[in-house]
């Protein structure tokens, strides 16, 4: 049976958050999933150009360990003004800003309380808030600052609910702000050389594809220096894949998804927690500190989740940031002609069953289906840096749509399709691994919107600044 727009189907009566709305409230527990199945779409923030701005003017907030090289990557952009810093610990913003000191950026300091970002958000002179904050804050964030009257750039996952999935498209729909997952990998020149293929036929059909999140952070999760106030920590309470993005993304880009296809629905099967709980229990033993953490159920170390396309294409998506198993986002890509496989790294090209490509063959295709985004600016990207380069083409991208009124590449359906298989793939986990179906966030319009510009045709006038 079809629910409505507003019906809200309770699954499950787990204790944390309730309705995510636009407070800020912490919100680490078992996710309490309110499912709104239909909706009518207000606008079709896919393919929307908004209109040009030749300066945009910037706001970031949350400046730990990744929001400062943000700055740093816009401080090499043409056309990017840095106006505005904002981390609740002065320490953090002050940092940033003294690293500007000579530069043409003389931004203001938001600092000393949890709700200063607010009036960062509230100013007249900011085109764009940047947020690279602990996950429960993405979406309230994001949501205040497109009412303000600016867009967003949201770090990986955009939300931490289905609520929230649905009320960052809501507020995209009705204020026609841009709405940008920061999802960096997308911009990885092996998958960006792949996708460049794909669209070019080397492939044939695309079937299957792959990704994933193996990345040890057991050290960095119970460092009490890591992560602000342990909220990394706390976000493994839940139990399915909690980071998906890394390894959808661009596996959603090379099948279209949104834009010609869509996740209908997906499985989700979690092992058991080997190794969190264990650690829990011996940092308390020696460390008062870790008392709070000793009797706290983990998130399994390894979660599988599979997902079915409307069209009949599956994705395997893995979470593992426990074992100690070497680094892997996967990034597998299987279609009719052709397949495509990155970890180990180098990525690896084949048009057949017997082997991948050899290395001057593969020279050969990287020289001729090289993105003309890598093209242009690869090199610089390398100098200017980020995983290798992929976080530049990320942010020079979106400084360049932006100033040029092109549509984003990674727009609101994307931030809620992407950033929803958390959510679901906790509800599967939860029941003994039934499938769970996928909101489609587009309403329907997943059947004609056109697919993500890789040609760079239009705008890329953007300088880098060496
Ligand atoms: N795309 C990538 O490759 C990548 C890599 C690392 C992190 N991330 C993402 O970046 C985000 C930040 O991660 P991190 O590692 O920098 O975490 P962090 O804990 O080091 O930084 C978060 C910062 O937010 C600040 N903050 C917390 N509450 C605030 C508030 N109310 N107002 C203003 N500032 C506040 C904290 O003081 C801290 O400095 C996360 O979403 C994470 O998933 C993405």
């Amino acid at each position: 049976m079809k629910t409505t727009r507003r019906d809200f189907l309770k699954v499950s009566s787990l204790t944390g958050i309730g309705l995510a709305t636009t407070s800020v409230s912490e919100s680490y527990g078992n996710v309490v999933e309110n499912v709104r199945k239909n909706k009518a779409q207000k606008f079709n923030m896919s393919g929307y150009a908004a209109p040009k701005l030749e300066t945009v003017r910037i706001g970031f907030v949350g400046l730990g360990n990744r929001g400062p090289a943000a700055v740093n990557r816009m401080s090499h952009i043409e056309g990017a003004d840095i106006k505005a810093l904002c981390d609740i610990r002065p320490e953090q913003a002050n940092a940033v800003k003294k690293k500007l000191e000579g530069t043409s950026h003389n931004p203001q300091v938001y600092s000393g309380n949890a709700d200063e970002w607010k009036k960062m958000c509230e100013r007249k002179d900011i085109d764009l808030v940047y947020i690279a904050t602990p996950w429960h804050l993405h979406a309230p964030m994001a949501v205040y600052a497109m009412n303000q009257g600016k867009h967003v750039c949201i770090e990986v996952p955009a939300a931490k609910t289905l609520e929230e999935c649905w009320q960052l498209v809501e507020t995209s729909e009705k204020t026609k702000k841009h709405c940008i997952i920061l999802e960096n990998c997308c911009y990885d020149f092996f998958e960006l050389l792949t996708l460049n293929m794909i669209r070019q036929g080397l492939f044939g059909e695309i079937v299957h594809g792959e990704g994933a999140y193996i990345h040890t952070l057991i050290d960095s999760n119970f460092d009490k220096d890591g992560y602000h106030d342990m909220w990394r920590l706390k976000e493994n309470f839940r139990n399915g894949n909690l980071y998906p993005t890394h390894g959808l993304g661009p596996v959603a880009q090379a099948m279209d998804i949104n834009r010609g296809d869509k996740m209908d629905y997906l499985v989700a099967v979690s092992s058991n927690d080997f190794q969190m709980g264990v650690m829990a229990k011996e940092l308390a033993q020696k460390d008062d500190f870790y008392k709070a953490y000793a009797n706290k159920t983990f998130r399994g170390n390894m979660n599988t989740t599979t997902i079915r396309t409307s069209k009949g294409k599956t994705i395997m998506l893995q979470h593992d940031v426990t074992s100690p198993a070497v680094y892997s986002r996967i990034h597998k890509i299987s279609g009719t002609k052709g397949s495509c496989l990155k970890y180990p790294q180098p990525g690896k090209i084949a048009f057949g069953h017997k082997d991948w490509v050899g290395e001057e063959e593969y020279k050969q295709l990287e020289a001729k289906y090289a993105a003309p985004i890598v093209t242009r600016v690869g090199e610089m990207a390398k100098k200017v840096g980020g995983h290798g380069g992929m976080d530049f083409l990320m942010d020079w991208r979106t400084i360049d749509c932006l100033r040029n009124g092109l549509p984003v590449d990674m727009d609101v359906y994307d931030a809620a399709a992407w950033s929803a298989i958390a959510p679901l793939s906790e509800k599967s986990v939860a029941n003994r691994s039934n499938s769970v179906d996928i909101p489609d966030f587009t309403a329907g319009a997943w059947k004609t919107n056109v697919p993500v510009d890789i040609s760079l045709e239009k705008g890329g006038t953007t300088k880098v600044i060496m």
